[in-house]
């Protein structure tokens, strides 16, 4: 059985008060039988550690550098991100992607260098509406997936989240529907199987992201191989945030 997760990505948003605030009202709603992750931006990640304290509740960077430390003006290492009380790193994000120009390369790099330091990442992989209309879809997301995993070991395949968000789904209230979200996540296990083998495969956790919703996280989770989701928008208010975590039980 893989244990759910709810991860929520705020982006550039929050200033530290307004962090705490909502870290604070997630902590107390948050149930027992799903794993809660947020990732708010660096400035309030050490203020958000002191409000998890003591709780279940974890605590991602949204990227990192690779290197433990150095001359990197502008950057945060994985030492840094472990210092300040995360457990969790997201890499790869598609807006890190396509805004910053990370490579599949560079989300290797990091990946590796996470779990080093005892991160969990939280890989991002996912396809745009190009890619999708010209049916490369597949393509595109075998190529992340292989790309970043690979060189990693069986059990360090196993400990790592994948979430994959296609682009298009992204911030703009087009999600992909349950089969189109559940044939993408089938295929990366399918994958995984191939280059890690089939225990590793079956204990990782492969998260949905783009456009999550209250209303739209029942049907994803009911979905054989969506294991939790990467919440943008919705995750920036407690109290949808708390209804996703909350997803009806009957799916679960
Ligand atoms: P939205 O939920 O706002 O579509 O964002 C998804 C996302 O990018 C999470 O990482």
């Amino acid at each position: 059985m893989r244990r759910p997760v709810i991860a929520g990505n705020w982006k550039m948003f929050k200033t530290v008060a307004q962090a705490e605030a909502l870290a604070e009202a997630v902590c107390q709603g948050a149930s027992g039988d799903v794993d809660v992750v947020m990732a708010p931006p660096f400035t309030a990640l050490s203020a958000v550690a002191q409000v998890l304290k003591g709780s279940r509740v974890g605590l991602a960077g949204q990227n990192m550098h690779h290197e433990t430390e150095g001359a990197f003006t502008g950057e945060v290492s994985p030492a840094m991100l472990k210092d300040v009380g995360c457990s969790h790193v997201i890499l790869g994000h598609s807006e890190r992607r396509q805004l910053f120009g990370e490579t599949d390369e560079g989300v290797a790099r990091k990946t590796g260098a996470a779990l080093a330091h005892g991160l969990t990442p939280i890989v991002c992989v996912g396809e745009t509406l190009a890619e999708r209309e010209g049916a490369r879809t597949m393509e595109v997301v075998e190529r992340q997936v292989e790309r970043a995993l690979r060189g990693l070991s069986a059990d360090q395949v196993a400990a790592l989240l994948v979430a994959y968000e296609p682009v298009w789904a992204i911030g703009t209230g087009r999600t992909a529907t349950p089969d189109q979200a559940q044939e993408v996540h089938a295929f990366i296990r399918k994958h995984v199987s191939g280059s890690h083998g089939a225990p590793a495969a079956a204990a990782l956790r492969i998260l949905y992201g783009g456009s999550v919703k209250p209303d739209n996280i029942g049907a994803l989770m009911a979905q054989a191989d969506l294991d939790g989701a990467l919440v943008g928008g919705a995750s920036l208010e407690a109290f949808s945030f708390l209804k996703i975590v909350h997803y009806p039980p009957d799916v679960r």
